[in-house]
């Protein structure tokens, strides 16, 4: 169920049978030479579909700005601040909560919602306790669409450390499955390798600012061999990680409240 292509009544009639929604979480931002800018939004947005087919869960309105500042050197980024992330998602959440609402899965695709979205979360709790306000307890939780590991396998048996960080093969693949025909093919050749160092140290989308990184990843692509990708390998990462979100989604409902 898909809340932008529902009425009030059907949401009405949902949250009399659950109280859980699904929030994916994307990225307006440069996705190397031939991967698309909506690429993260898109990702996200087509796993949580996919997700929805086989439950009855509902997905609310994907996230699709971020904090994305580190590619603002690349035509067509759009970021948000940090804060502005956070403000966002503190209204989004706060929205459905006042309404009845009380599970919130965050379904990610961008590294760089991480730390904001984990930010959210403490502001809405921290309302509901320092703040001492009369708000409705609720849970959160984040989980990227790379974090399962049924996922994870896939991606290091069919790209190994081509991997890399960004314009990955493997988002690369799964635009290339949702919109066959939109990418041009990639004859890009391997990005120059990421050392573990560096893996670690910008884990999260953790980079300084636009200049230096346009300067350090000079075509958008941060290790990751794009050209890799292929739309039937992004139809088993969909259908894998929406496979992996049902445990997870049922587990995250049996959170308790108090
Ligand atoms: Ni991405």
């Amino acid at each position: 169920m898909i809340l932008h292509r529902s009425t009030w009544p059907e949401v009405e009639a949902y949250l009399r049978r659950s109280q859980g929604v699904v929030i994916p979480t994307g990225s307006t931002e440069q996705h190397g030479p031939q991967g698309l800018i909506g690429t993260d939004s898109i990702t996200a947005e087509s796993i949580a579909h996919a997700f929805s087919r086989t439950s009855s869960a509902l997905i609310g309105p994907t996230v699709t700005l971020s904090q994305a500042q580190f590619n603002l050197g690349f035509p067509g980024t759009v970021s948000l601040r940090p804060t502005t992330l956070i403000a966002l998602l503190v209204d989004y959440i706060e929205s459905l909560a006042c309404q009845g609402f009380t599970h919130f899965y965050l379904l990610n695709g961008h590294g760089g919602n991480v730390a904001p979205a984990m930010c959210a979360f403490q502001e809405l709790y921290a309302q509901r306790g320092i703040a001492g306000r009369r708000l409705p307890p609720i849970r959160c939780r984040l989980r990227s669409w790379w974090d399962f590991e049924s996922v994870n396998r896939l991606r290091s048996v069919w790209y190994g450390s081509g991997e890399g960080l960004h314009a990955t093969p493997s988002e690369i693949a799964i635009t290339r499955h949702v919109l066959p025909g939109c990418l041009p093919p990639d004859g890009l050749a391997p990005a120059a390798p990421l050392a573990p160092a560096f893996m670690r140290l910008h884990a999260g989308d953790n980079h300084p600012d636009s200049a230096l990184h346009r300067a350090h990843f000079p075509d958008g692509r941060v290790g990751s061999h794009s050209a890799l990708g292929t739309a039937e390998q992004g139809m088993e990462l969909v259908a894998a990680a929406a496979e992996a979100m049902i445990a997870d989604y049922q587990d995250f409902l049996t959170e308790p409240l108090a």
